[in-house]
């Protein structure tokens, strides 16, 4: 689908021209223009309908034959006040849905925000397209018949706006960050015959066109530096491991980076402690972390970051055979401390733990946030709505929570404590890898404090509940896989890191 933004005309020469109305039928000048240019069409309409104008609502018109426009499509805005740049975001993705049930191949949107939502025409053009981008996603690589059914058909996608040149601008980042969003989008989708540790690998080190540094390290140079946890978790695969090491230096002075984790476990059959098949099940996207914090970092080299950052993933599989780690090995991590293994499907937080020891040294980053689909217990808390964040650090919590807020991807705090901390000591290394039967969020996240050096601000993000959508689908999700961090990351970015 081509995007792009013009200054609006008179009329429009093909397909769709869709405009807008606010609640009470407060049609906008260029729904009163289209409505004139159609002979009253919309009038017309508009009395045999119950059309209000509320948010998402729309009412469609077959253009007549003096109109080169196949339909006029209006569209509700709802109250003017409650509208903002994400419920703009949310109405671009309800037009696209509906020209695309339409199968129409080009639409020209004129929407004009009504001054008293006080929003910029310019950004509100560039939500909409933003919008009408996520929900033209879609990943039909394994399909080879029925085709049509599935594809998407909207070629071209105009947004009409006076201040188009402001509009193209501020396109620009918003473009990146979707770039970012379907990256993560097709990596959690892809099948775990497909989508292994090295073909992760190889699909970062694309994004070197964009001016990030990757490196890549595979297990001979892990053993060497004694990636004792990681490497555990991935012994019973026949695929190898890797730690892939993104870098993009857009700040203007050299200094600390900020820094981001992804838990990138390719397929999770539980190991040794083999999940039931119906838990299994999904567990593909159990590399939703790493795709977050890969998508990330394409959005910020993508739009130019006036920031240091790193990303680093930690990819594994985990698979039960002969050379499997049991229930009740004990391993040494990276760190030095060990670790006694008392259920392998809790092997996330062993992957965690090296990759956040190596950044953490490497780097000195100025914080480090961890992405991971790390228990079953936060879907159980928060459900699909918020990721739980857990932290050390009051301003880092806080900022993650604004930056949940206007992205849309949101975050919930759950505490952290020495009492829960005493429920992952082990009768005979440092720590083991489970808590007891309750809590299980939160000693997952104490685990990975004990891999938090003494001066490292961090926060952990248990996405398990958003990384993929099974139920009901989101209006700017149309996909099993959901790229859900890589808004959250960049807005934490822009808002807080660039200045
Ligand atoms: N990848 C799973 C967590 C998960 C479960 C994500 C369901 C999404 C949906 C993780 O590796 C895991 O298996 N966690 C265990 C931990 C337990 C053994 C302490 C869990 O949540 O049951
Ligand atoms: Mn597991
Ligand atoms: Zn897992």
């Amino acid at each position: 689908m081509q995007i792009s933004f013009a200054a609006p005309a008179s009329t429009i020469e093909a397909g769709s021209w869709v405009v807008a109305a606010s609640e009470g039928r407060a049609l906008t000048p260029a729904a009163v223009k289209a409505d004139k240019a159609s002979g009253g069409a919309l009038t017309r309409a508009l009395k045999y309908s119950r059309f209000a104008g509320k948010s998402g609502e729309m009412l469609e018109v077959l253009a007549p034959e003096r109109l080169g426009a196949s339909r006029i499509l209006l569209v509700g805005l709802g109250k003017p006040p409650a509208l903002d740049l994400k419920s703009l975001e949310v109405i671009g993705a309800q037009i696209l849905a509906r020209l695309e049930s339409a199968g129409e191949k080009s639409a020209t949107l004129e929407i004009e925000v009504p001054k008293s939502a006080k929003l910029k025409p310019a950004e509100a053009a560039a939500h909409l397209a933003f919008g009408a981008r996520l929900r033209g996603y879609s990943f039909e690589k394994y399909r080879t018949r029925n085709l049509d059914e599935y594809k998407r058909h909207l070629e071209t996608l105009k947004l009409a706006t006076a201040d188009a040149a402001a509009a193209r601008r501020a396109w620009q980042a918003l473009d990146a960050v979707a770039d970012g969003v379907l990256f993560a989008r097709d990596l959690v989708n892809e099948p775990p015959n497909v989508l292994y540790p090295a073909e992760f690998a190889r699909r970062a080190k694309t994004l070197a066109k964009l001016g990030l540094k990757i490196e890549v390290l595979g297990e001979a140079e892990m053993k060497k530096q004694g990636f004792g946890a990681l490497l555990g978790v991935g012994q019973g695969s026949e695929r190898e491991s890797q730690l892939v090491v993104m870098q993009w230096n857009g700040a203007r002075k050299k200094g600390d980076p900020v820094a981001f984790v992804g838990k990138g476990v390719c397929f999770d059959s539980g190991g040794l402690s083999l999940k039931p098949g119906s838990g299994m099940m999904g567990m593909k996207g159990d590399m939703g972390g790493a795709a977050a914090v890969t998508g990330a970092m394409m959005a910020l080299a993508a739009r130019k970051a006036k920031v240091n950052a790193v990303g680093v993933i930690g990819l594994v599989e985990n698979m039960p055979d002969g050379g499997a780690i049991r229930p009740d090995d004990v391993l040494t991590s990276l760190s030095g401390q060990t670790i006694e293994v008392l259920n392998t499907d809790a092997e996330g937080r062993l992957v965690l733990a090296d990759a956040l020891t190596y950044t953490q040294r490497r780097f000195k980053p100025k914080f480090v946030i961890d992405l991971a689909t790390l228990t079953g217990a936060i879907v159980q808390t928060l459900g699909f709505e918020h990721a739980g964040v857990f932290s050390n650090d009051d301003k880092l919590a806080d900022r993650l929570a604004a930056a949940g807020r206007s992205s849309g991807e949101r975050v919930w705090r759950l505490p952290m404590d020495a009492a829960y901390d005493k429920m992952i000591r082990s009768k005979i290394a440092d720590v083991k890898n489970i808590g007891g039967a309750n809590s299980g969020s939160i000693t997952a996240a104490q685990f990975l404090k004990r891999f938090i050096e003494e001066d490292t601000v961090w926060a952990h993000l248990d996405i398990a509940g958003v990384a993929w959508q099974d139920g009901e689908q989101k209006p700017m999700i149309p996909s099993w896989g959901t790229g859900w961090g890589v808004k959250l990351l960049d807005r934490l970015v822009a808002e807080n890191y660039e200045g």
